[in-house]
């Protein structure tokens, strides 16, 4: 979908489908400027006088000498309760109503508030962002919907001339995010025999080529022996399919030693290995590179949005699954860092391939780390599937971390990780086990990792409950939903203001 940014009257803006939001308000109707559509729309307002209610949705379609074929309502609700994440709902429920109207081409008039609370500037990258998240659909393996009911054109109209230049600029960098975002879904959402590891790191490679302004290496098998990846090359070894450690690198800002670490989990099937996962709903552990994905997508628009700051991805990427050479519950093994590790389940593969990329990203000079992982079944218990669980052993980067989140409506929480939770993750054989039974798991799992943090700030984003969803929801399509891509992004800008 094109997207772009006018400033003409309406009658010059030939469209399929025409958005007027209005709030819910008695007598707030946006004005086009349109004497006729006024008209229209005050006409229908008086028979249907509920049209501005959250998310009311209200097509006028006869429309004689109009330059759109029809015109969709969208109520915005009480002006005073609205917020970005409001606009982005509102704008992917609408764009997806146009859609199954066939629309080829969508234009929605920029609204404006009264309160200062949510700026035009705002409201047009919400806008965009909304309608490009909520218009994705998955259709790769589909060999006959492809291409049929495809919005050509998004238009936004600024009736009001000024801002024209930020608005447009606006309008670009949330369609980077928003591509980005959908980058991601892409990736979660291909099967497991298609996004291996080695199909991953060439995704990775591809990306890193067509931005230029990003650095990329791939570690192979031999490469991860050499550096005494024990626990990522545990993981693997009961898979045909080699492990890749992908790394990534973005220099924002030459003058800085800070080096931004994000980590992201690339589990691209979790079988459970030799602790087999129960056979239903296995499938959806094709989802289990979420972390990896999200971090690849957020290197993809740093490179084109470019922020002043210096970041690294480390993507640490294998199979698990059982066979005559897997990992085996009892065994023990040797992190790069130099712990040993008792397996208790090999389900818990997660943190395995995270330690060694935490003590990998610190070898490479980061200064502080973001790990992202589909990491526990405990994360969906405690907090569903609207909440990513947060860890931490530094409260100031913590709350960078949660502040970005809540500036692009990402909602993530922290669950405490007191020492004395660090008990169940001791073992009698070895430094450590990986597992530290059911209670707290989300909590013992991010201190299992918090060990090999040795003291560099670092948090941890479990997005085991939010990285899918399970019906269309608002700007989430059924599947992969992209978190937190915008979250990653926007805390790389947020350090040029520090
Ligand atoms: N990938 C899973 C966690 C997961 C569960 C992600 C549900 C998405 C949805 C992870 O590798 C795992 O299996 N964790 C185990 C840990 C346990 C064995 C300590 C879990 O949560 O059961
Ligand atoms: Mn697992
Ligand atoms: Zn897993």
């Amino acid at each position: 979908m094109n997207i772009e940014i006018r400033n003409n009257p309406i009658t010059e803006i030939i469209c399929d489908t025409l958005i007027i939001s209005l709030f819910e308000e008695p007598n707030a109707i946006t004005k086009t400027n349109d004497n006729h559509i006024d008209t229209l729309v005050r006409e229908f307002l008086r028979d249907n006088p509920a049209s501005g209610k959250y998310g009311e949705i209200n097509m006028i379609t006869i429309l004689p000498f109009t330059s759109c074929k029809r015109i969709l309502l969208l109520g915005l609700g009480k002006e005073a309760d609205l917020t970005s994440d409001k606009i982005r709902h509102l704008s992917a429920i609408a764009i997806r109503s146009a859609r199954k109207t066939h629309s080829k081409t969508v234009a929605a008039i920029l609204y404006r508030t009264d309160t200062d609370k949510i700026t035009p500037i705002n409201i047009a990258k919400s806008m965009v962002e909304g309608t490009l998240l909520g218009n994705y659909q998955f259709l790769y393996y589909k060999t006959e919907q492809k291409d049929s009911k495809n919005i050509e054109k998004f238009t936004i109209i600024n009736l009001n001339p000024s801002h024209q230049a930020q608005l447009e600029q606006a309008v670009v960098d949330a369609t980077v995010i928003a591509d980005s975002v959908n980058y991601a879904r892409d990736l979660v959402n291909h099967p497991a025999c298609y996004m291996t590891p080695s199909k991953l790191a060439a995704s990775a490679i591809e990306m890193a080529n067509q931005e230029k302004s990003i650095e990329v290496s791939v570690l192979n098998t031999q490469e991860m022996q050499q550096l005494g990846m024990g626990a990522l090359l545990a993981v693997a070894q009961g898979s045909t399919e080699a492990p890749k450690l992908i790394t990534l690198k973005y220099t924002g800002n030459k003058n800085s030693t800070d080096l931004i670490a994000y980590v992201g989990k690339g589990i691209t099937f979790d079988s459970g290995g030799i602790s087999l996962k129960p056979s239903n709903n296995m499938g959806e552990m094709k989802g289990d590179m979420a972390g990896a994905a999200a971090v690849l997508a957020a290197m993809q628009a740093i490179a084109r949005l470019k922020p002043k700051t210096n970041l690294l991805a480390i993507i640490p990427c294998s199979e698990n699954m059982p066979s005559g050479c897997a990992l085996k519950p009892g065994d023990v093994i040797k992190s790069m860092s130099g712990y040993t590790i008792e397996i208790i389940s090999t389900d818990a593969e997660g943190r395995l391939l995270l330690a060694d990329a935490i003590t990998y990203a610190k070898k490479l000079g980061a200064t502080k780390i973001v790990d992202i992982a589909t990491l526990t079944g405990a994360c969906v218990v405690a907090l569903g599937t609207i909440t990513s669980g947060v860890i931490t052993n530094n409260t100031a980067w913590c709350q960078q971390i949660l502040s970005a989140a809540e500036q692009c409506g990402e909602k993530m929480w922290q669950l405490p990780a007191y020492d004395e939770y660090k008990e169940q993750i001791k073992s009698d054989i070895a430094d450590l086990k990986n597992s530290g039974g059911r209670f707290a798991g989300a909590i013992t799992a991010g201190l299992f990792i918090e060990k090999f943090t040795a003291n560099t700030p670092w948090v941890h984003i479990d997005i085991a409950g939010t990285s899918d969803s399970a019906s269309e929801k608002g700007y989430n399509v059924k599947g992969a939903t992209g978190a937190p891509v915008r979250t990653l992004i926007q805390l790389a800008f947020n350090q040029d203001d520090l």
